[in-house]
């Protein structure tokens, strides 16, 4: 859904069938067409904690569901510019609830050693719904009729109907269940995933009672629920969760999942409007197939490391399209657009493939940590809301970037990549400075993580047994570390 949404409209808009239908929206119509997903989808994100908590994430996944499949048929059937709005934002306060409820609710029902890897399979929904989107928009151009929108517009529907039907089977999350007083049903859950349904295993019996402990010592150090995020050390915590998801926006991802057609045809790569596409095309699945590693390994190379990497890297290849761009022939078209002429057939195809690199490093760090990290990092009672804030966070970002990237392609032109080249080095050293390493901790073991040095690493042993002594828990856990490997 997420995906999908992302991807449903950059193909279509500059297809003669969607021009001539919807009267040729001007760029200021066109911008607000655009703007209202994400200006929707920063709406859902952040009201999304409060159902979240009140009627499950379960229940709240299944109503944004059905929110998105009447916003995919007001958008496959609009006549007009206020139809398509009101699907398109009642489509963005979906996947605005969605994007903030799935890695919240992955993160708890993950056992830790897999959690970066569950919560990364949503990222790479992501990546497929972008791409399956693009090239539904790219077949679908060629019907000569208002099913070159329509189509892509409708078929959005179908992942919210598979969430919708499926979601009844999944568990509610056990962390919810606990915090609810229904302790039971919390420890039938994690009997179920953790300790192939036995409720006696030791691993279930622990955690459930590292749960109860620190739900119990919340409850009685905290009575106004959502303000504690006011606490300095939440409030500390929240902003690096919100940090992070503005930093993954900055990355310049979105540069090129959205406008990447508009920079192969400012700097000429294709000969003409299919192969310019064609080329575009290949990033989405890039993006596809190097979200993969992520998948596998992101639980072994760690949070830290990944991100760091992950920054310089995408600083480098920026800092290399710039100053290649910068070297080109640099002239006004007769629309009065920036156009570039690269300065040799080397340098265009060396361009492009620092494009494709690019997201290829985006693809295998920041896309998935920018969801995996947040969801991770807060104490049960202002989870909801410490995720609701730092997803709408990213939103706001993406709508603003929405906006003022085709604007500053035009102004500051191959200054534009240099500019996001400084980003992500400055995102690596805030990175390197603040942020400490989470793989392999409980949720419940984090309030610890993170009151240590974040450069150092934390001693494993050292976080359990101190969980252990203030839960009042003998320390009795068992062997973590070759539990984790075998099922990592
Ligand atoms: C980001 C999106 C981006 C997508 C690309 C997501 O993690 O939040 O803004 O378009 O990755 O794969």
């Amino acid at each position: 859904m997420f995906g999908f949404d992302i991807g449903s409209n950059s193909g279509v808009i500059g297809t003669k069938q969607y021009r001539d239908y919807f009267n040729n929206p001007s760029d200021l119509l066109q911008g607000g067409i655009n703007g209202a997903l994400s200006a929707g989808c920063f709406v859902g994100a952040l009201l999304a904690g409060f159902p979240a908590d009140r009627y499950s994430r379960k229940y709240t996944l299944i109503g944004a569901s059905v929110l998105f499949v009447i916003g995919s048929v007001f958008q496959a059937a609009s006549n007009g510019v206020p139809l398509l709005c009101v699907g398109r934002v009642l489509n963005g306060l979906s996947v605005g609830v969605t994007s903030m409820v799935v890695p919240l609710y992955q993160s708890e029902i993950a056992p830790k050693e897999i959690r970066g890897r569950i919560v990364a399979v949503q990222q790479w929904s992501i990546t497929w719904g972008i791409m399956i989107s693009f090239w539904i928009q790219y077949g679908s151009q060629f019907t000569d009729s208002t099913a070159a929108f329509r189509i892509p517009w409708g078929i959005q529907a179908v992942p919210a109907l598979i969430l919708l039907s499926g979601m009844w089977a999944f568990p509610f999350s056990p962390r919810w269940l606990a915090d609810k007083g229904r302790m039971d049903e919390a420890i039938q859950v994690l009997a179920d995933i953790h300790g192939d349904g036995d409720i006696h295993h030791p691993r279930v019996q622990l955690e459930i009672q590292e749960i109860e402990a620190v739900i119990k010592f919340d409850r009685e150090q905290a009575s106004h629920r959502y303000a504690d995020i006011l606490k300095p050390q939440y409030a500390y915590r929240a902003s690096l969760g919100i940090c992070l998801q503005i930093w993954q926006q900055l990355t310049g991802m979105n540069i090129i999942m959205f406008y990447v057609v508009l920079l192969f045809e400012q700097a000429g790569v294709g000969d003409d409007q299919e192969s310019t596409l064609v080329s575009s095309g290949v990033n989405y699945v890039v993006n596809v197939v190097m979200t993969v590693p992520a998948i596998l390994w992101v639980d072994k190379w760690g949070r830290r490391n990944t991100m760091i990497f992950g920054a310089l890297a995408m600083s480098l290849f920026l800092w290399v399209v710039g100053g290649l761009m910068s070297q080109g022939e640099w002239y006004l078209d007769d629309a009065g657009k920036w156009k570039v002429n690269i300065a040799n057939e080397h340098a265009a195809k060396g361009m492009v493939a620092c494009i494709y690199l690019f997201v290829a490093s985006f693809a295998t760090t920041w896309g998935p940590l920018g969801w995996i990290y947040p969801a991770e990092i807060f104490p049960l009672r202002i989870r909801a809301i410490a995720v609701s804030l730092s997803t709408s966070a990213n939103w706001l970002f993406n709508w603003v970037l929405n906006f003022v990237v085709p604007l500053l392609m035009q102004r500051i032109r191959f200054g534009l990549y240099m500019l996001f080249a400084g980003f992500n080095f400055l995102m690596a050293c805030h990175v390197f400075l603040a942020y400490p390493e989470t793989k392999g901790f409980t949720l419940e073991e984090m309030d610890i993580v993170f009151e240590q040095n974040p450069r150092k690493k934390v001693d494993r042993a050292f976080v359990e047994a101190e969980l252990a002594r203030r839960a009042g828990l003998e320390h009795n856990r068992p062997a973590s570390t070759e539990k984790n490997e075998d099922i990592v």
